[in-house]
């Protein structure tokens, strides 16, 4: 049940693994540590800060373990709905491995899980959020590009009556790669790569007009656009369709990722959307349900963009009250598998997640964004450029109830397959660095297997 690659580890000094294990994650954790000293700063309840206190010890024995590159132990059992999982895995595949000698994928996903035990064995913290500040204030000045769309999308989607069928298909379809583009750029903005961007950086990522968009699609490198498109065009008019969302990241992402669900459902190509997201902070920038909700109430009642104008308040208010709408009546769903936050990749999910499978089998289409879900798809193994999408996600392609799957991922990591050949190779000599930068992209389909 494995890729015939190897997977990245944290001692491959050539991959992005190892800058990741070795910096990037102590980075993320000291980052982490200050927001929980922000917060205990303003507590005065004696019991809740002796208890914060030892969050804070088990964070730095993390920070500690990930330095000296610990072995992997098991996960303490606290609660969660995932800790058998966790430790199955531990024990069947990475005993006695470290930080840096167990796969990169393992063991990055690993110091999440890690970093989530800090609270949920803490009496008060449980639920707290480490990223939350940032995940907040990263959307707060993403102004330019929110009121951009939601100005523009504001208006129920409608056809013109002059039109005949053929043009308001060809509308939907222009429409359709509009904004598959939009939700697909909106992975570029993700924090865990982006500490401190400046709010120039942030508005030169969050582009969204038609001209920023025509050249970004040169970028996208595997590009099966069309081909999705053909399949979400024969769901029009079929009672039941459901799309799925394997959600990346909260804020501007997942408020891209809404826009064009809601066209989705406006333009009768899907009847149901479900989101998926995580039930505990998770890789920094990932969607909970907490930001969620966060988003739909900031959308409506929050005081988020002192700087913008009435009007542009009120489009804001009013998209957000439509999608507020459509969880109540049950057209959105948001749902958080215990499965999304373990270290196994989408190789394992119809084994160790069968429910889930079964599940997914029954939507339509999935899309998996981001990067972190493209790694799981691919089994982050050194698979070649050329290695067809299907190949690279083995059973999630060929299992039997195997749904169609998209993955819409701006690349940030060492995995890239579904290449014309010499495509990577080009860019490997000409613009070292282009796997890690976020300015190339795949739209990759699968096409399934009904069983
Ligand atoms: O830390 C590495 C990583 O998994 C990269 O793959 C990527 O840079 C980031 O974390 C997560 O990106 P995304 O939010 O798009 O999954
Ligand atoms: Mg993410």
């Amino acid at each position: 049940n494995n890729p015939p690659w190897p997977a990245y580890r944290g001692y491959h000094t050539y991959s992005f693994a190892n800058a990741t294990m070795g910096h990037r994650l102590p980075t993320i954790l000291g980052k982490a540590i200050e927001d929980v000293v922000c917060t205990l700063n303003q507590e005065s309840r004696e019991d809740r800060i002796v208890d914060l206190v030892k969050c804070i010890e088990r964070m730095d024995a993390l920070k500690q373990d990930l330095q000296v590159h610990a072995t992997l132990r098991p996960i303490l059992d606290d609660g969660e709905a995932d800790v058998a999982l966790w430790n199955k895995e531990i024990a069947k595949y990475f005993r006695g491995k470290d930080f840096f000698n167990a796969p990169w994928l393992f063991a990055e996903a690993y110091k999440y899980r890690r970093l989530r035990e800090c609270f949920s064995t803490s009496l008060f913290w449980g639920d707290y959020d480490v990223f939350f500040r940032q995940k907040c204030d990263t959307f707060s000045r993403s102004n330019d590009a929110v009121f951009e769309l939601s100005t523009r999308f504001v208006e129920p989607f409608e056809h013109e009556v002059r039109l005949t069928a053929e043009e308001r298909l060809e509308k939907e379809r222009l429409m359709f790669i509009e904004l598959l583009q939009i939700c697909l750029w909106g992975n570029s903005t993700d924090l865990s790569l982006l500490i401190n961007m400046t709010e120039e950086q942030i508005k030169a990522l969050q582009s969204t007009g038609g001209d920023a968009l025509a050249t970004t699609e040169k970028n996208i490198l595997g590009n099966h656009m069309h081909r999705l498109w053909e399949i979400v065009k024969e769901l029009k008019g079929e009672p039941q369709a459901r799309i799925d969302f394997v959600l990346d990241n909260a804020g501007f992402e997942l408020y891209c990722d809404c826009v064009f669900a809601d066209f989705l459902l406006q333009s009768g190509l899907a009847k149901e959307i479900r989101f998926h997201g995580k039930r505990y902070p998770w890789f920094v920038s990932d969607v909970t349900k907490k930001d969620w909700n966060w988003l739909m109430n900031t959308m409506v009642y929050g005081h988020l963009f002192p700087k913008a104008t009435e009007e542009e308040k009120e489009c804001l208010r009013r998209l957000g009250r439509r999608w507020k709408r459509y969880e109540e009546e049950g057209k959105w769903i948001y749902e958080q598998h215990p499965f999304w936050c373990t270290g196994y990749t989408f190789w394992d999910l119809h084994n160790e997640a069968p429910d889930l499978f079964l599940h997914l089998s029954k939507s339509n289409l999935v899309i998996f964004k981001g990067d972190l879900n493209h790694r799981k798809l691919t089994y982050d193994c050194h698979a070649p450029y050329s290695t067809s999408f299907e190949d690279s996600i083995g059973p999630m392609a060929s299992a039997g109830g195997a749904p169609k799957v998209c993955s819409l991922r701006t690349i940030k990591s060492d995995v890239v397959v579904g290449l014309s050949s010499g495509v990577g190779e080009r860019l490997d000599e000409e613009e070292p660095g282009w796997k890690i930068s976020g300015k190339y992209a795949v739209v990759l389909v699968s096409e399934g297997n009904p069983g």
